[in-house]
């Protein structure tokens, strides 16, 4: 009887941990479960938030550039921001002796002499109304903006849009350009400003 009862006690303690053992296995598993779920809830929304704060909208990197220096640099920027490229084309390129900003004659020397000058580009960017920052580069010529700059800009309507500028340059700072940017084309919004040296 002793026996049989010890036996049976014994059985039912067996039992009884078996089931809380898996209980507590479900439990844990659960558990573990609802950890993973909450941990990629985090990750999501993690992930949008940043893509929130990187992302002002679309953003299109507009430059020129006459020797391959801003264009260089136009390409990180459009790495930096996951952005479009579009580039301003001289209808007539600019050949080296364009470029002699010595030579008082030069193309470039009389077109910065002349600031209503406007040098015609190729074309137009037409899908410019769905982006909403642009960010316009240039070299800097006799410490401001290539006038073709200013062809491009006043080929377009840039309403609505965030205008951020950036520049290369022998040494000159993009301060000087960008304010005379923004000082010619005070209709627009203007952000940022970065030299790319
Ligand atoms: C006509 C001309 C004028 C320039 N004027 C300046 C200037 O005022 N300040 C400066 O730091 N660099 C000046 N530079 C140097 C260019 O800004 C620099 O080399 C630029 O990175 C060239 O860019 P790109 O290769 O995209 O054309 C001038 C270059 C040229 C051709």
């Amino acid at each position: 009887m002793f026996c049989q009862f010890g036996y049976s006690s014994y059985l039912c303690i067996l039992i009884t941990n078996t089931i809380i053992y898996n209980n507590m296995k479900k439990f844990a598993f659960i558990i573990a479960a609802c950890c993973l779920m909450l941990g990629a809830c985090a990750q999501n929304s993690q992930n949008e938030n940043q893509g929130k704060e990187n992302n002002m909208g679309k953003t299109l990197i507009v430059y020129f550039s006459a020797t391959g220096t801003t264009k260089a640099a136009a390409q990180k920027l459009a790495k930096e921001f996951n952005a479009d490229l579009y580039e301003i084309v001289p209808e007539q390129a600019y050949t080296a002796a364009d470029l002699d900003w010595r030579d008082k004659g030069s193309r470039s020397t009389l077109e910065m002499k002349d600031k209503s000058s406007r040098p015609a580009i190729k074309g137009r960017c037409e899908n410019i109304d769905q982006y909403d920052t642009v960010w316009i580069g240039f070299p800097i010529w006799w410490y401001t903006a290539p006038t073709i700059v200013n062809t491009f800009i006043e080929a377009h309507d840039l309403s609505g849009k965030v205008l951020n500028v950036f520049a290369t340059s022998g040494g000159s700072t993009v301060d000087g350009s960008y304010n005379d940017l923004k000082k010619a084309y005070p209709q627009y919004t203007w952000g940022d400003s970065r030299l790319m040296n």
